[in-house]
């Protein structure tokens, strides 16, 4: 299928304003007369949502960090399968919260170093990356008080406490240096619509 639109995603630690910003640009990008797809990882069709309720609730030793990394990888093919690359290949602009770079930081370190085994997988059962990625960058204390906020019963991942997500957030500040093409920095710690606004301004030039 050629692909004629645009694959923005948005990855960060929890709590760094993801949802709200591709959220506030898929919006602006609507209004300004564009096909828009907004969708979500782990999810995003109706199959990645079923394996999302498998990864994110429940008991925290529910699954080795192999079996996480192997489910993941298989919300993220149906996912691609079924929205995202239909969306492209129709001229849609596809803005995502989180895609691959999360498997690489959160699978790719969190319980061991397995970078390599989640690079492996990506290449066998994805091959596509993004072509724009923001990472909001986010002070982990801030991040983690703002995802402390929100109530719900997806919480596997919440507890990392603020060592890990420090770490998480120079794990994305490294993989933004490893692909400069596609990714861009942007300071999370200001107000919504100041970062609603150079999130626009960036992607307005990569659409021109
Ligand atoms: P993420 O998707 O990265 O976890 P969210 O977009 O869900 O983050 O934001 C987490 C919480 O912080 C939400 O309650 C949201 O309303 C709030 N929030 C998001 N961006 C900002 C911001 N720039 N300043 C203050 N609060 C924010
Ligand atoms: P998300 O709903 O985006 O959480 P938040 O809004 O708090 O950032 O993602 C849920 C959790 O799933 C989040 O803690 C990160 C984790 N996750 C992974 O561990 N690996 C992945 O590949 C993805 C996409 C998410």
């Amino acid at each position: 299928m050629a692909e004629r639109g645009l694959f923005i995603t948005f990855e960060g630690i929890d709590g760094s304003g993801k949802s709200t910003q591709a959220r506030l640009l898929a919006e602006r990008l609507h209004d300004e007369g564009r096909d828009v797809a907004l969708t979500r990882e782990p999810g995003g069709s109706p199959g990645a949502e079923e394996i999302r309720r498998l990864v994110l609730e429940g008991d925290p030793d529910r699954w080795s960090a192999e079996t996480e990394i192997l489910l993941f990888t298989a919300a993220r093919r149906d996912h691609l399968e079924k929205t995202i690359r239909p969306a492209l290949a129709a001229g849609k602009v596809v803005v995502c919260d989180r895609f691959a770079d999360s498997t690489r930081v959160y699978q790719g370190i969190t319980r061991g170093d397995l970078r390599g085994l989640v690079d492996d997988l990506h290449a066998m059962m994805i091959g596509r990356e993004p072509d724009l990625t923001f990472v909001i960058d986010m002070d982990p204390a801030l991040g983690l008080a703002r995802a402390r906020g929100r109530n719900g019963t997806e919480e596997r991942f919440e507890d990392f406490g603020e060592a890990m997500q420090a770490r998480m957030r120079a794990a994305f500040l490294a993989l933004a240096r490893e692909f400069p093409a596609r990714c861009v920095v942007v300071d999370g710690t200001r107000d919504i619509d100041a970062v609603a606004a150079d999130v626009a301004r960036i992607a307005h030039e990569r659409l021109r």
